[in-house]
């Protein structure tokens, strides 16, 4: 494959330093345009549970060597039990047409129901028998996240929040720095708001000839945050991948750092139910 970054995990794997998103790609969607993605160099896929569309990024994932993707998936509230883990990565495997995966999260943390202290003993007992390489959560808050350590004494290796240039998260990423948690980025594009069009991105994409998506990834990578962003056009998907070759200067990544909370509310878009 190409030369794609990667950051390293704290129990060791090597995570590529931009993905796919393929949310709300349907089964058909998701095989054409993962496959498009795998042919541009494309090594990190997130699908889950939710999306329905694991059997598709499955039949995509059988035109490249299995050892050369990083596979996510994501399980909903319904596997919040210790045993709930196995069953949704048998779940999960059996769509995907693959026997483990590289990350599995829990996608929310859903405190109403209060029990994703044990979907995260389930996932340590995965991950020491080998069946999932690295584990993490999705849009969980410092304190669940705080509390994980507390009760187990392990923390994810991954979290996966709605971040962008205009919801920063910044005491998200201070906790997950103190942690060794690496931050992936959802709806990194902003999806939702006006962000692309904003003045100040344009006017950067225009100091550096890049689109203003690119601008906005690589204020994300820059800070080793990762962002899976989604897109259907082979056009589009070539410029998310091509962030590494240009760097924002201080200037330019404070100006972004500037539009944290400018944006209307965030969509929250695919919780609900998980
Ligand atoms: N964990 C969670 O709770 C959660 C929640 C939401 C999403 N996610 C994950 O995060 C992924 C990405 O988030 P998202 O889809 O909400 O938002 P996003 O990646 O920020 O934005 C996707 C939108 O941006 C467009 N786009 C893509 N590249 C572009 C570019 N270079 N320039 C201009 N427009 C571009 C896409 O259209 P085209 O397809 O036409 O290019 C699409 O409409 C999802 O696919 C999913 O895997 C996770």
């Amino acid at each position: 494959m190409s030369q794609m970054p990667t950051v390293t995990l704290s129990h060791g794997s090597e995570m590529p330093r931009v993905g796919l998103g393929t949310s709300p790609l349907n089964d058909n969607d998701a095989e054409r345009v993962v496959s498009t993605a795998l042919e541009l160099g494309y090594r990190l896929i997130d699908t889950a549970e939710n999306y329905r569309n694991e059997v598709g990024v499955g039949r995509a994932l059988k035109g490249a060597p299995r050892e050369e993707v990083f596979v996510t998936s994501k399980f909903n509230k319904r596997w919040h039990s210790v045993d709930g883990p196995r069953q949704a990565f048998e779940a999960s495997t059996e769509k995907l047409g693959v026997d483990y995966l590289d990350l599995l999260l829990i996608h929310w943390p859903n405190p109403a129901q209060d029990r994703y202290v044990e979907a995260w003993q389930g996932l340590i007992a995965l991950r020491e028998a080998g069946l999932v390489r690295a584990i993490g959560t999705s849009n969980f808050k410092p304190t669940h996240l705080q509390r994980l350590i507390d009760e187990t004494g392990v923390a994810p290796e991954v979290n996966q929040v709605q971040l962008s240039p205009v919801w920063t998260k910044a005491a998200e990423r201070e906790f997950h720095s103190l942690h060794g948690i690496v931050t992936e980025a959802w709806s990194p594009l902003g999806k939702g708001t006006d962000l692309l069009t904003h003045p100040t991105i344009q006017q950067i994409a225009k100091n550096h000839d890049r689109s203003p998506g690119q601008v906005v990834l690589r204020w994300e990578t820059q800070q080793a945050i990762v962002p899976i962003p989604k897109s259907a056009n082979p056009t589009r998907l070539a410029q998310n991948l091509a962030v590494f070759d240009f760097d924002l200067t201080s200037d330019e990544l404070a100006s972004l750092d500037a539009l944290d909370g400018t944006a209307k509310a965030p969509a929250d878009s695919d919780r609900a139910g998980h």
